[in-house]
């Protein structure tokens, strides 16, 4: 049954119109209630932090109506696949998923399959489904996950796919109920979607038009996460420093950063900041609190003016050099990451060495490095290419190792150093190690007492390698 289908030509408009907040938006109709008791669901999630807080909401949804998490997705009653559509490759581990869901789904044809996420917002992508993966039961999008009770109902009922996709601007939903999977570290949205439009760039079509939430809302949330013992919240937005633009209310990311810090929460991160909409007065109160971390995340993309123009980013490579270094004299000491794509569409042997310098210039401490991918409905996927994949593969050999070297050179300054590292826990590749990261958002791993799990300790840095650091617990 098809309610909605994603419609490209309406994700691709942004029209003035005021963003409606919808305090208690969730609806569970009467006979779904209690349907999950004795029932399991399982929810894998791809692509960025908005994806894990979505899936954190869903969640909630679902223990709300009774459900019970569990980690073998072979057991659940209910599936989702909660997808990303940033890059192609991205969108092949989804399919994959897909296809072992199918053999799942025959020994087992009561299990509830959904699909939701950036994907299910492409047109293209849900034509697909409709043709290749019939045993898909429910696709929903990134604006209706408050529809779930609704839409799950729906595909208890009926045998063929639930599509209900809204490619509208969106609005921002309040109250939904949450389980967050991490009691330490919490996300908190601060805004919604993207109005950039980068040409490469899927995100503004999938998320919606930018929309903030309201600064008390926020700022409520950020107060129960402190009360029931939160260490460390990261804001999160497409744009965070876009927040309240669209908002009456004369609130800026500069007002709501300082807000966030006067609570006192020990740690503040956010990302991801866009160099366009950086303030003054935004490095100012990132420069002033101690517990804004100093690790900050600036996507650069290219370091060819001609390459950002055509990108649509808004700046050029001396407009982000004087950004970067204000942020650095403000912030003593700051760590900084960055996104870069290679092989733009047309992308120069010259101007790729361009992108080199900046990394030279910069020194970041990590960087995100991608081959682009050509994404339907982008203008640049309009665009000819005369570059040869095998070069653009060659090109992001040749940066990484520029990357990795100064991440490594970047991760000697903690030799021997004392940093405060907010333990997670055991370490993913050796159970025997807990490991955590240091406020300049540093991998450490050490020997620890299982105790320290969600404090803040020193740890005394005794080896440095390139993708983490190993210490001594000081206390
Ligand atoms: N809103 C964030 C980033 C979202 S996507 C920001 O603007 O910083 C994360 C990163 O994926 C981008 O920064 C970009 O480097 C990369 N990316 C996005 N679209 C891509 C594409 N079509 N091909 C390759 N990389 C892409
Ligand atoms: Fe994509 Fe650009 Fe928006 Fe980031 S700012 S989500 S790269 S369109
Ligand atoms: Fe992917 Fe959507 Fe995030 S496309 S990167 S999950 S906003």
């Amino acid at each position: 049954m098809i309610k909605n289908m994603p419609d490209l030509k309406k994700a691709q408009v942004r029209r003035k119109h005021d963003v409606s907040i919808i305090e208690n938006s969730l609806n569970i109709p009467e006979d779904m209630v209690n349907i999950g008791q004795n029932k399991y669901y399982h929810i894998v999630t791809y692509g960025c932090q908005a994806n894990e807080r979505d899936t954190e909401t869903m969640n909630g949804i679902l223990e709300e109506m009774g459900y019970t998490y569990i980690e073998d997705a072979n057991k659940a009653d209910v599936v989702l696949l909660n997808t990303c559509a940033v890059r192609d490759n991205a969108e092949q581990k989804v399919f994959g998923k897909v296809g072992a869901i199918k053999t799942l789904k025959k020994t087992r044809p009561d299990l509830i399959f959904g699909l939701c996420g950036c994907m299910a917002q492409e047109e293209a992508t849900v034509n697909e489904i409709l043709k290749k993966y019939q045993h898909i039961d429910l696709v929903f999008g990134t604006h209706n996950i408050n529809d779930l009770p609704q839409l799950l109902k729906e595909a208890l009922n009926e045998q063929t796919t639930i599509i209900d996709v809204k490619s509208e601007e969106g609005d921002v939903y309040e109250n939904l109920p949450t389980r967050r999977d991490n009691h330490y570290k919490a996300w908190v949205n601060v805004m919604f979607g993207c109005d950039k439009f980068c040409t490469y760039c899927i995100v503004p079509y999938t998320r919606g038009t930018e929309r903030s939430r309201s600064l008390s809302h926020i700022l409520e949330e950020v107060k129960e996460l402190k009360d029931s013992g939160y260490q460390e919240i990261t804001l999160l937005g497409q744009n965070v420093n876009a927040y309240g633009k669209d908002l009456d209310e004369g609130n800026d990311f500069a007002i709501l950063l300082e807000e966030v810090a006067k609570i006192g929460i020990p740690r503040i991160r956010f990302m991801s900041s866009h160099p366009w909409d950086f303030t003054d007065e935004m490095i100012r109160v990132i420069g002033q609190y101690d517990n804004i971390m100093p690790f900050i995340h600036l996507p650069v993309q290219a370091g060819n003016d001609d390459i950002l123009k055509i990108m649509n980013r808004q700046y050029t490579i001396e407009q982000y050099k004087e950004l970067f270094n204000k942020l650095k004299e403000a912030k003593v000491n700051a760590s900084f990451s960055t996104d870069i794509i290679v092989g733009f569409p047309n992308e120069t042997e010259e101007q790729f060495l361009q992108t080199l310098d900046i990394v030279e210039y910069c020194q970041f401490d990590n960087a995100f490095t991608f081959v682009y991918s050509p994404r339907e409905g982008t203008p640049a996927a309009r665009m000819d290419d005369n570059v040869p994949l095998e070069e653009k593969k060659d090109r992001l050999q040749r940066l990484n190792k520029v990357v990795n070297k100064y991440m490594q050179q970047q991760n000697e300054r903690f030799d021997g150093e004392i940093v405060n590292v907010l333990v997670d826990g055991p370490s993913k590749k050796d159970k025997t190690v807990l490991s955590g990261y240091s406020q300049h958002n540093k991998l450490v791993n050490f020997k620890g007492d299982d105790s320290l799990i969600g404090q803040i300790i020193p740890v005394k840095i005794t080896k440095v390698k390139t993708w983490s650091l190993e210490g001594e617990v000081l206390v």
